[in-house]
């Protein structure tokens, strides 16, 4: 469910008409809807009702200041990956110890930000990683709390660019060497050994592979506990998909309950990190039709966002609706819609049926929310694009459009070229 809807054909976000927007800051722009986020995390939150569990959103999924500070101000926690992400995370109001940390790269000085800090966990990767956190954890006279991320070896079914729990994955700690990985935790002096991770994919749809990943954490944490271990936290991970095209993901309540029924009576706060799934559909990327071409063998519509704009269809052949944000023509064709960049790569859509807009037509990306902006990089000198949040009957730019001089920002001619 999500709040960009047609009223006589006409596209609005909330109550605001799309076009009004465009027609304010120009093109493109991200376009989230509030009412849209704060559902979406308050049906996934109360879907666990009646378990002990912190929802940590992935960061990752979409970093912007208003989004992240709405979580937070919902109770929501922060799943991150990076230093940048904390800085963001705890400059949006996140609890230091509502934040769990994930990566199998962390540097030093991020491992030293988050002790720092005092996150709830962090998630290692490695035993290299659990040697590091330690060492600097003595150095800071910290304690550190970990979790150790377990590869439960299942095929989440995805993308193989979004699939994570795979033995050829490199993220974890295979199922058979978790338990002699947590005993060489339990030797080192200064870490606490709070918890066991998991992360399996993304845009999962089946249920299925949730339970598997869960029964073999499940009788890892009975052996763990038997072992003497007081593990307090069982973090699923992110992963469940949205709807794009035609999938039909479990419901919030379905995925949930899968969970829910092999946690028993495990003593165990839950820890969900999902990212796509809360913003995924909260969000769409607005773009103005600058030509139209009928190419020998195919049509061509070309707009003003391109792959360093959204960056899915090419890199993951994913597919996005496109709307146009007035819906008034009532031919349709058969075309590629393309941005600007001097690549065959640069598509948002291919062999698409679509409305036969013209020139200076808006069109929406739909579900852009999740890895849209976020991916966004200045490829081809294109400052990245603004973004909006709009509540009820306003809007507000939650991020500016950066300009030319901001692409030059940090660059300096060194004295020899002077
Ligand atoms: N937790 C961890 C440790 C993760 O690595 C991820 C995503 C999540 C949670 C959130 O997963 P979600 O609920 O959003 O599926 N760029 C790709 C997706 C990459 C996901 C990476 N990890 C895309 O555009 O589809």
């Amino acid at each position: 469910m999500h709040h960009f809807k047609y009223h006589d054909n006409v596209l609005y976000c909330e109550d605001v008409p799309v076009r009004d927007i465009a027609s304010q800051i120009g093109t493109p722009f991200y376009l989230y809807s509030h009412a849209t986020l704060k559902r979406h995390f308050q049906l996934f939150n109360a879907a666990f009702d009646g378990v002990d569990r912190l929802v940590c959103y992935s960061a990752k999924a979409n970093t912007n200041q208003a989004i992240l500070k709405l979580f937070a101000d919902l109770g929501c926690g922060l799943d991150i990956v990076s230093g940048g992400e904390l800085y963001r995370g705890l400059k949006a109001g996140f609890s230091p110890d509502r934040i769990v940390y994930s990566g199998v790269g962390k540097r030093i000085d991020e491992i030293d930000f988050a002790l720092d800090a005092g996150i709830l966990m962090f998630n290692v990767e490695s035993l290299d990683e659990l040697a590091q956190i330690d060492r600097r954890a003595g150095i800071l006279k910290k304690r550190a709390p970990i979790a150790i991320r377990i590869n439960p070896d299942v095929d989440p079914k995805t993308h193989p660019y979004t699939a994570t729990g795979l033995k050829k994955n490199k993220f974890g700690i295979g199922y058979e060497a978790a338990l002699d990985s947590y005993r060489v935790a339990g030797k080192l002096e200064n870490l606490d050994i709070l918890g066991v991770d998991c992360h399996i994919g993304s845009q999962i749809t089946e249920a299925g592979p949730f339970q598997d990943a869960l029964e073999n954490l499940t009788h890892l944490i009975a052996e763990l506990k038997s072992a003497g271990m007081n593990i307090r936290y069982l973090d699923m991970g992110g992963g469940l998909g949205i709807t794009y095209a035609d999938e039909s993901p479990p419901s919030l309540q379905e995925y949930a309950d899968a969970i829910i029924s092999q946690l028993k009576n495990m003593d165990l706060q839950l820890i969900l990190e999902p990212g796509r799934v809360l913003v995924g559909n909260a969000g769409i990327l607005v773009t103005e039709v600058l030509y139209r071409k009928a190419g020998e063998v195919k049509n061509f519509i070309i707009v003003d966002a391109g792959m360093n704009d959204l960056l899915r269809p090419t890199l993951y052949n994913a597919f996005h609706a496109i709307e146009p944000v007035e819906n008034s023509r009532k031919d349709v064709i058969v075309a590629d819609v393309v941005g600007p960049i001097c690549e065959s790569g640069d598509f948002l859509a291919v062999d698409r049926s679509i409305a036969d807009v013209k020139s200076g037509d808006l069109l929406a990306v739909m579900s852009a929310g999740a890895y849209g902006f976020v991916m966004s990089s200045n490829y081809c000198s294109r400052p990245r694009v603004a973004e909006v949040m709009v509540h009820g009957d306003r809007f507000n730019v939650v991020k500016a459009r950066e300009t030319y001089e901001d692409l030059v920002r940090g660059e300096t001619v060194p004295p020899f070229l002077e």
